[in-house]
């Protein structure tokens, strides 16, 4: 069974990069690649077409996983049609994504959804708050793995 992942934060640019290059890396050191079709989006189209933010990149690349080639997009009506499982990084991006189309969905959940909890916006604070968004994205990427290869 093939699983198709997309990870949505606001801008596309700082958290669900991240998530989707730790995810691919969890997915990866499984040796689970050909089961998985992964992606990013942002709910926002500010950043469209850019690079992911220099913080991420480097907080990546810091834990060997290179994002630099990742661009960020909109997410699109079609893709709640290509994608079984959309994980939202808080619960502002959920309900953003309920909104646009995705409200009977499934599919549709929180990254770290038992308790929830969100991966707080980066953007404007310092690289501890990166550092946060990385051990927030690998534990709640692990636990997803989880949920989704033992549903199988
Ligand atoms: P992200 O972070 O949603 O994790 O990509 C943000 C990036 C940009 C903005 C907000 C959050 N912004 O307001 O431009």
């Amino acid at each position: 069974m093939l699983h198709t992942v997309l990870f949505v934060c606001l801008g596309n640019i700082c958290r669900s990069p991240l998530a989707e290059g730790v995810f691919r890396s969890i997915v990866s050191e499984a040796g689970l690649e050909d089961r998985f079709e992964i992606d990013s989006a942002g709910t926002g189209a500010w950043h469209v077409g850019n690079p992911p933010d220099p913080r991420s990149i480097e907080i990546a690349a810091q834990h060997r996983i290179d994002i630099s080639s990742q661009r960020a997009r909109q997410v699109s009506a079609g893709d709640f049609r290509r994608f079984e499982t959309i994980v939202a990084m808080d619960r502002d991006n959920l309900a953003a994504l309920k909104r646009l189309g995705g409200a009977g969905s499934t599919g549709l959940r929180l990254l770290l959804n038992t308790p929830p909890q969100d991966v707080p916006d980066p953007y404007y604070g310092g690289p501890d708050g990166f550092e946060q968004v990385y051990q927030l994205v690998r534990t709640g990427g692990e636990r997803l793995l989880q949920d989704l290869t033992a549903r199988v």
